[in-house]
């Protein structure tokens, strides 16, 4: 397979770090990247990732090909724009001769059939997939370990986002105090029980879930409370075996999030843990059947395996990519924390 990352920021560098270093694990035989804004200061980091044998193609980028000349050889396409124009670049991926598929990321909903490693979902007959947002990630990563996979058992959910201003390296929308988001939806709210219930729809469920979102002068990790009324009223105990056997979260003893931060830049690939949810594990609140705390949202990373995954069912079915998802998570994730 030959890949595309079209977009070289935050998420589309982090998918560059995996596909190069983990490429026969995926199988991948070459790996493009398109930069679409080169800036003086982006062209060491470009040569770097030269360095680790991606083929870096951009209009601007001197003496490069464009993606008109690379086009004929993309078989699967990773978008990693932000800008909501992800509609009018899938039309321009449509127009590449062998292309097997496409996936777009947290802004570009109408990109594709939306798709998260974990619920069962199945992305092989889908050409075009969406990877929902990071705290839309947590949500359901939430629901899916409290309730040990039986997404029926949820009575309600309620979700509040803490989230971080922007992200560490850019310099564009910090904030003074704390701005809270409007609730787009009467009855979900923030778009991230939006986007989460679009996801239960392919699952051909409906929960009583709701978000809200404030954005903290912070840069370092997103937090998301959690409360769920359940069927059943599960014990401490069980909702800490729950968080111990789910796949894809962890739990940390830490409180601060840039504590947790920071063990990401000292052990993670790139710098970035990728687990979906990163339970405070020492400050649950059970009560009857209400559970309720915090998880932590490695937003860097923790949409890059269910990335991969719908990239690997698509390319590979749904058996193989399970296979490789398994070994892939075993050398991306890093825990407990
Ligand atoms: N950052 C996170 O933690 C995170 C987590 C989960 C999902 N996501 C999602 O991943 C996608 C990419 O996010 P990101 O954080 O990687 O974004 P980013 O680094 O800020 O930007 C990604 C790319 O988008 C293009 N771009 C940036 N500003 C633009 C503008 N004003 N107009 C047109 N194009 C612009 C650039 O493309 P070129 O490189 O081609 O110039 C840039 O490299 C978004 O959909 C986001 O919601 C992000």
């Amino acid at each position: 397979m030959k890949v595309l990352v079209n977009g070289v920021g935050n998420i589309g560098t982090t998918l560059l770090q995996v596909l190069t270093t983990h490429r026969d694990l995926l199988g991948v035989e070459a790996v493009l990247a398109h930069k679409a804004t080169v800036r003086p200061w982006d062209v060491p980091q470009l040569e770097r990732l030269k360095g680790a044998g991606v083929v870096v193609v951009g209009d601007s980028f001197a003496a490069q090909a464009s993606l008109a000349d690379v086009m004929h050889d993309v078989d699967y396409v990773f978008d990693a724009g932000r800008n909501g124009g992800g509609l009018d670049r899938r039309r321009l991926y449509d127009e590449f001769p062998r292309l097997v598929g496409a996936c777009a990321q947290g802004t570009e909903k109408d990109f594709g059939r939306p798709h998260v490693l974990g619920l069962g979902m199945d992305a092989s007959e889908t050409r075009h997939t969406f990877i929902p947002s990071c705290n839309t990630h947590s949500a359901l990563a939430v629901l899916r370990t409290l309730t040990d996979g039986h997404l029926d058992d949820v009575l309600h959910g309620d979700f509040v986002v803490a989230r971080r201003s922007e992200d560490i390296g850019n310099h564009e929308r910090l904030v003074a105090g704390n701005v809270v988001a409007r609730h787009l939806d009467p009855v979900l709210g923030t778009h991230h029980a939006i986007d989460a219930d679009a996801v239960l729809q392919v699952l051909g469920k409906s929960l009583p879930i709701q978000s809200s979102d404030i954005t903290t002068p912070s840069q370092f990790m997103h937090a998301t409370r959690f409360s769920l009324r359940l069927a059943s009223a599960p014990a401490v105990h069980e909702v800490q075996d729950r968080i111990e056997r789910a796949a894809y979260v962890t739990s940390t003893q830490v409180f601060d999030s840039n504590k947790v931060f920071e063990i990401g830049r000292r052990f993670g690939l790139g710098g970035r843990l990728f687990h979906q949810a990163i339970f405070v594990g020492e400050n649950l609140l059970v009560k009857g059947d209400t559970v309720s705390g915090w998880a932590l949202v490695p937003q860097e990373g923790n949409t890059v395996l269910s990335t991969m995954s719908a990239f690997l069912q698509r390319a590979y079915g749904v058996a193989e990519a399970d296979e490789r998802i398994a070994a892939l998570a075993e050398q991306l994730l890093v825990g407990p924390l």
